[in-house]
């Protein structure tokens, strides 16, 4: 179908609010996403909106679009989630959205993984395509080998006090500050509390860490932060060896060699989102370290 056969009737935009987003819209907001066919659960609304700020469109009180975005420390931002209700698209509501929170990111570096749908709209904003992520899954993940791990390696459970390590090695990776995500999935009380997350070291030292959790139709396993990519398969391969038989998910960059891989393993690659920077420069990251694996395509 195409824009114009989906908006038979255009409208203006006369009739449609913006206004920050607030917890009370959580559930509107859920209903966004099932209406445009994602798999989202509520507890992956709350995570995300506690870790940013968000604007929702209102037409006549009711919910049709929604955008956030997160300011990981003062330099470097993401956005996600941005979405309008199929009847309301073709509108301008998405990039109204859109020009209102890019007005709150000015000064930092802006970062996304956009939809076919959203391209354009992220084109005309001054977005460059730079890459992309690879979506792999499998409904019902075989059984998977755990792996050899060498004599001076091993792997450790995490738990809250790994919080200020985990930030260091993202911010390592990508410049982004996510104490704040860190805490809140590492809380055992927060309700986006992960199943399961490890740390890989080498004689001692942090090589890596992963993290397995729910999301979607099941389980998502990132971010999974290495300094190579022997290592990411290391840790997503062990998530993987304790999770047969249930739904699983990455979202990995597809230029960082994880993707044949996985696909190897029984998890295809099911869609590639573009990764789409704001005026086109990609951050630069540490010598080595690497984010292999999204926390979520929208928190990139
Ligand atoms: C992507 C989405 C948010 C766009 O919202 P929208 O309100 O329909 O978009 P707008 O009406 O504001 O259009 C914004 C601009 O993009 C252009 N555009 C939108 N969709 C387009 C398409 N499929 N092809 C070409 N241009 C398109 C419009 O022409 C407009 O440009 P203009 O103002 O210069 O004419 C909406 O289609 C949507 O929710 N899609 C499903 C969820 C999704 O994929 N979200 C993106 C996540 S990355």
């Amino acid at each position: 179908m195409t824009k114009q056969t989906a908006h038979a009737e255009p409208q203006t935009m006369t009739d449609i609010v913006l206004r920050e987003m607030t917890a009370e819209d959580l559930p509107a907001c859920h209903g966004l996403s099932q209406a445009v066919g994602w798999s989202h659960r509520l507890p992956d609304w709350t995570l995300a909106f506690e870790c940013g700020k968000g604007w929702v469109a209102e037409s006549s009180g009711r919910v049709v679009g929604s955008a956030l975005y997160w300011k990981w420390g003062s330099d470097y931002s993401t956005l996600g989630l941005v979405i309008v209700s199929p009847e309301c698209q073709g509108r301008g509501v998405g990039k109204k959205l859109l020009t209102t929170l890019l007005t709150k990111l000015e000064g930092t570096k802006v970062r996304l993984h956009a939809t076919p749908e959203g391209k354009p709209l992220y084109k005309k904003l001054g977005f460059v395509t730079t890459g992309g992520i690879c979506q792999h899954q499998s409904p019902e993940l075989h059984a998977v080998p755990a792996p050899a791990l060498a004599a001076d390696c091993q792997f450790h459970s995490l738990g809250l006090q790994d919080v200020s390590t985990l930030t260091e090695l993202d911010a390592l990776s990508s410049g982004m500050q996510r104490s704040v995500l860190y805490q809140a999935l590492l809380d055992p009380s927060s309700s986006a509390s992960i199943e399961k997350g490890l740390m890989l070291t080498r004689n001692g030292q942090p090589a890596g860490f992963s993290m397995l959790r729910k999301f979607g139709r099941g389980y998502v396993i990132g971010p999974v932060i290495a300094a190579s990519l022997d290592d990411a398969k290391l840790l997503v391969s062990q998530q993987l060896s304790k999770s047969a038989g249930k739904f699983v998910r990455l979202d990995v960059e597809a230029a960082l060699g994880l993707s044949e891989w996985l696909t190897g393993l029984g998890l295809p690659c099911v869609d590639k989102p573009t990764t789409m920077y704001k005026d086109g420069e990609p951050w630069v990251c540490a010598a080595g370290w690497r984010n292999f694996s999204l926390i979520t395509q929208a928190m990139g």
